[in-house]
């Protein structure tokens, strides 16, 4: 008799409770661990302890039903520009609404960025060189140079360079003017149909990311010109919701028609006084600062020499000259170590003189210039230009996060560099998952063929920072973009006021879209 007596129930409920609890009690504490660390993680991601307002949660809402659907096509499809080379999925990319949205987000502060590699260079083409005065000549090697004077510039060595050919005259006789303009562009930029093959290895892409900067020298380093870059650099940013700039600025001989030639504070002064101009005309504009960099390909006796003239710089003009740094690659570069001597001056003089050192930004783990992330450290770099070798060293890792000392994501550079195929695998995707402090920027945009900081917050918010990842992580990227800049104090409070301003706005309307 299993049932039915007064004294039968109980038992074949204790009888039933036996058999199912355990799997009960099982099910609920896996679920409850998994919970437990889910919500553990979900506060160590970057951004994820800020606490959304109720506006921004519903613009949230919006943003990850659109990101979860995306994701969710391109696993369908295997088609995910962050897995894809960026001069394939850039054209997937801008169809994104994500992107879209991206774009509108006020973002902050562009912290990683070189003087010449920030404008559209369809401008250098289309306007700059189509500019009276814009000469031309041909290297052995095929690479050109130009030169503006009048009536002519004074004549290369032969074996250096053709005659100068005036490019206006040029154009006259070519049949196809604009096959001679896609040409040129193609000249100033990296971006190709198949960078995997024009760009075999590390070596080929370098050597044509070099020879741009040498290529558009001419153009750029022309007065009129320079003034007007700077202008349209900042435009280009404005126009993606980029209110403050820091330029890695090498301040080289800029020259006039006569061939007169201008100084590094004549440099420095025009910077200050083109961003003074734009701001007029652009009312959240915050401003500009520059880093004087110099090339690490450089004598250690000739650095010494610019760690001096960072100094001089700095104190002539405090406000806009933040500090130094070195470019170049790393790679074929002097080491941080071998420019010890001229990168201690300033503490031994008793000088502040600020850091704001690329380094790590290679793959040779080991070698003595992946050693830069520990000299970068030793030297208080304010912040670390790429970081990428950064989680190869542990002990650099722990001291710079106690320090708050941020990395510098450029994740399309370092794509297109050939440090990493697939942003997915991007070291950053670890950094980001923990918190680390950090922001993002586009290093030489122009070269790569993104535009201002849009692109690589998608390739952030998309590849790198995971499926999970929410307007927190976009809104403490661009709080940091801010915290970590070389504003001062009171700087930095305006700015902050100004993005925050923005940021509603732009809440509000995704929001209500
Ligand atoms: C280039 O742009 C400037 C404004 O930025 C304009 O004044 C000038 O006429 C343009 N020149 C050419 C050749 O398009
Ligand atoms: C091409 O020649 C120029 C001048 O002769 C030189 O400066 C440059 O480094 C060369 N570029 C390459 C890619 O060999
Ligand atoms: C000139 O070259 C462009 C680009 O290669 C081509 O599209 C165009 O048809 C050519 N024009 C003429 C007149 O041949
Ligand atoms: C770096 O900062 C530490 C702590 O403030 C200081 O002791 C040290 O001298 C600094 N080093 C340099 C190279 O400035
Ligand atoms: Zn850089």
């Amino acid at each position: 008799m299993l049932a039915g007596g007064p004294s039968g129930q109980p038992a074949l409920l204790s009888l039933l409770l036996a058999v199912v609890l355990p799997f009960f009690c099982l099910a609920i504490s896996i679920d409850e661990a998994r919970n437990e660390l889910i919500k553990r993680e979900k506060m160590m991601r970057l951004g994820g302890q800020l606490v959304l307002k109720k506006e921004e949660e519903e613009a949230n809402g919006k943003l990850m039903t659109l990101k979860k659907a995306e994701i969710t096509k391109a696993m369908k499809t295997q088609m995910f520009p962050p897995s894809m080379h960026f001069f394939q999925a850039k054209k997937l990319i801008e169809k994104s609404e994500v992107f879209h949205i991206l774009k509108k987000m006020p973002k902050g502060a562009a912290l990683h960025l070189h003087d010449f590699g920030i404008v559209d260079v369809d401008w250098l083409v289309k306007n700059v060189t189509y500019r009276p005065h814009c000469h031309v000549c041909f290297t052995p090697n095929g690479t050109l140079h130009f030169k503006f004077a009048h009536p002519t510039p004074p004549a290369p060595n032969q074996e250096d360079c053709s005659k100068w050919i005036l490019l206006q005259q040029y154009r006259k006789e070519l049949k196809n003017v604009t096959e001679f303009d896609n040409s040129l562009q193609k000249t100033f930029t990296l971006v190709t149909e198949n960078p995997e093959v024009t760009y075999v290895d590390q070596n080929v892409i370098w050597t044509k990311f070099e020879t741009i900067f040498l290529t558009i020298s001419g153009l750029v380093h022309y007065a009129p010109v320079f003034k007007d870059y700077i202008f349209r650099g900042l435009e280009e940013f404005y126009m993606d919701n980029v209110i403050y700039l820091e330029l890695r600025a090498r301040l080289p001989p800029v020259y006039e028609l006569n061939g007169e030639t201008h100084d590094r504070k004549w440099c420095v002064k025009t910077y200050k006084e083109v961003a003074e101009a734009f701001a007029k005309d652009h009312p959240e504009f915050v401003g500009l600062k520059l880093i004087y960099s110099d090339h690490r390909s450089k004598d250690a006796s000739l650095i010494k020499i610019s760690v001096k003239t960072a100094m001089e710089l700095r104190t002539d003009f405090p406000t806009t000259v933040a500090g130094f740094d070195l470019v170049g690659r790393e790679d074929t570069g002097h080491t941080l170590y071998d420019y010890k001597e001229a990168l201690l001056i300033p503490s031994l003089k008793g000088i502040k003189l600020p850091y704001f050192l690329h380094a790590g930004e290679t793959d040779w783990q080991g070698t003595s210039v992946d050693g830069n992330l520990l000299d970068a450290l030793i030297l208080n770099s304010t912040r670390i230009g790429h970081g990428f070798a950064l989680s190869k060293h542990p002990a650099v890792m722990e001291d710079l996060q106690k320090r708050d000392i941020p990395i510098e994501v450029c994740p399309i550079s370092n794509q297109v560099l050939k440090l990493v195929t697939d942003l997915r695998t991007h070291p950053a995707t670890a950094f980001m998952a923990v918190g680390y402090p950090m922001v993002i920027s586009s290093d030489d945009p122009a070269f790569f063929g993104a535009k201002g900081l849009s692109h690589d917050f998608y390739e952030v918010f998309m590849g790198i920072s995971g499926m999970d990842a929410d307007l927190r992580t976009l809104k403490q990227l661009a709080i940091n973009s801010i915290k970590y800049s070389a504003l001062s104090p009171t700087e930095k409070k305006t700015a902050m006021k100004t993005w925050e301003k923005t940021w509603d706005k732009f809440i509000h309307d995704l929001s209500k879209k």
